[in-house]
């Protein structure tokens, strides 16, 4: 609706009608529950008795005919993906310009097979009778299909039509319009205080330091930066060059604790650890836990939405550990969030407005723990097996295989081929992931696994090596056309260079799922001249791995 140009809001979907005075219109979402199931979600049924126009997709579909006196029928296995629907418009508003066959995404396993009073069936696909359903005297409509997504090319024109046709909305949103607002919400929030931030260098953080900074001026704001020593080369310049920040150099600390450290789980228990010491010892030491001073956080809309704003959407995601002390402040309302009604994309248009350099608003993401979840190790010394299909390399790496994270060798085929890949990782139970060398000192089966932990030696090799993929990408504008590019380096070499380097470019919407995508193979070349001249460096491999079943990164 947003990105329509209309002003929209998640709302828990048990809101009482009477909350919804002066809305102009209101969608039910879809969702895995049955209405049949114990406390699935529901709405208040007043709502459609209004007046107001409501939308329901999916679930809200089901739920709007169930309410209302339709039936939904229990489905067994359902239908998921591409199907083809026949619309019959009749007049609608609402299905104006989309009537007709087309392409819809479908996704679910109960179907409605009888419309409440006053509605007509308006659509159908050969598994489901009931497609689309509508109500144009009470201005209430349903479709079975997805039109929020991108496999349903002409979703867009249904909300549209939705939006300004059926609710008589007009375009009243651009976040960039919103700037003196938020400013004004900074200043009431804070009142005479001082706010601080933790800022990690990414898009969120950076966005709202510099929002408070504007509203309240830099002496009341101020940010610290953590430098763990597991961030990538020019990282802590490219912060300091933000200014009016201060940089608490912790490399010591993380790589101590790390020491000797191989198992995944560990290692990211244990960054998460210091992370906890060190923000601690900063409030501690530079007096920010005072009456006078506040935290201000880079939390977006999905975040508040994810963690629990709203009661059903709480299963999705688990609360970050929060250090003690900034829990203590969030409970006592010390907090200032600017950017919490936003998403992401408005952030960025934010960002653009307040004159950051897209540098930092187009950054790909890069995880928290950092560098330390690419650097892989291993607790032993281990031989590779040659198979008919491979090598099976004794490196463990994370994946998503069914509902649940499995660690599993890697297998490296001898060309780059993806079709091959895909699979060979359906055949194949033992591994998660497939890899092909594109540049190798040695033969594959002459290498071997050594034992190695997270050194500074072996985080500054891989710190080198993504450099280098980075500076290329960078300036052949590869970086554009992939959404995230991690290099990880493993512990397969030679008696003279004991590690190799993964390439892995994905394509992805949201890094829930992602695709390995080709690159440019003149490119690739450069890349691999130059990486294999880093020290301690024997091959350059390429992750042709989709998620699932292999997660994005390595660990
Ligand atoms: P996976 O590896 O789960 O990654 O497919 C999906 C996306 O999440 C990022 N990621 C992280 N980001 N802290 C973060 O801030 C983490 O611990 C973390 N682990 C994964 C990953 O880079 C990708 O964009």
């Amino acid at each position: 609706m947003r990105d329509l140009g209309v002003y929209a809001e998640v709302r828990a979907s048990e809101t009482p009608a009477a909350s919804f005075a002066g809305v102009r219109g209101i969608i039910i979402s879809g969702g895995p529950s049955s209405v049949y199931d114990p406390g699935s979600p529901t709405v208040d049924r007043e709502i459609f008795a209004l007046g107001i126009p409501v939308l329901g997709i999916c679930y809200g579909q089901q739920l709007m005919a169930y309410l209302l006196g339709g039936h939904v029928r229990k489905g067994d296995h359902g239908e998921y993906g591409l199907a083809t629907a026949q619309l019959e418009p009749a007049g609608d508003a609402m299905f104006a310009g989309v009537g007709g066959e087309q392409q819809v995404w479908m996704s679910h396993r109960d179907v409605v097979d009888r419309v409440p009073e006053g509605f007509r069936a308006a659509g159908f696909t050969s598994t489901c009778e009931i497609a689309a359903m509508a109500d144009a005297r009470r201005n209430l409509y349903a479709v079975q299909y997805h039109l929020e997504v991108a496999h349903t090319p002409r979703g867009r024109q249904y909300l549209s039509n939705f939006v300004f046709d059926v609710c008589g909305c007009a375009k009243d949103w651009d976040p960039r319009n919103r700037l003196p607002v938020v400013e004004q919400e900074i200043r009431d929030c804070v009142g005479d205080r001082k706010v601080f931030f933790f800022v990690s260098g990414g898009v969120d953080s950076t966005v709202a330091f510099t929002l408070c900074t504007r509203a309240l001026g830099a002496g009341r704001v101020r940010g610290v930066y953590v430098d763990t020593g597991l961030m990538r080369a020019g990282e802590t310049d490219f912060v300091r060059r933000m200014g009016n920040l201060a940089i608490e150099d912790a490399a010591a600390q993380f790589l101590d604790a790390l020491q000797g450290v191989t198992e995944p789980e560990e290692k990211r228990h244990i960054i998460g650890e210091e992370f906890v010491r060190v923000q601690e010892r900063i409030i501690d030491e530079r007096g920010l836990a005072g009456e006078d001073w506040i935290l201000g956080q880079g939390t977006i809309y999905p975040d508040t939405i994810e963690s629990g704003g709203t009661a059903k959407a709480a299963l999705i995601k688990t609360h970050h550990n929060r250090v003690a002390g900034i829990q203590k402040l969030i409970e006592c309302g010390r907090i200032v969030e600017p950017l919490k009604s936003f998403y992401k994309d408005e952030v960025r248009e934010v960002g653009r407005e307040l004159a950051l350099s897209s540098e930092l608003l187009d950054r790909h993401p890069f995880p928290g723990p950092g560098l330390a979840i690419r650097c892989l190790c291993s607790d032993r010394d281990a031989e590779l097996t040659g198979t008919p299909d491979g090598v099976v390399i004794p490196v463990h790496s994370v994946g998503v295989q069914g509902d649940e994270r499995s660690y599993a060798p890697v297998i490296v085929i001898d060309a780059l081929e993806h079709g091959r890949a895909t699979a060979l990782i359906n055949r194949l139970r033992e591994v998660n992931r497939v890899i092909a060398p594109v540049a190798l000192s040695e033969r594959v089966l002459e290498m071997r696994v050594r034992a190695s932990s997270l050194t500074a030696a072996r985080i500054s090799r891989l710190r080198n090596a993504d450099a280098i993929v980075r500076r290329l990408s960078h300036e052949s504008g590869y970086d554009h056309q992939v959404w995230q590019f991690p290099v990880i380096l493993i512990p397969l070499g030679t008696a003279d260079a004991p590690d190799s380097i993964v390439l892995r470019p994905i394509d992805s919407v949201d890094g829930m799922t992602a695709q390995s995508v080709t690159m440019p193979a003149e490119l690739l070349d450069r890349m691999c001249a130059e990486v294999m001249q880093v020290e301690g460096i024997a091959g350059v491999f390429y992750d042709l791995t989709h998620k699932p079943p292999g997660t994005i990164e390595w660990e």
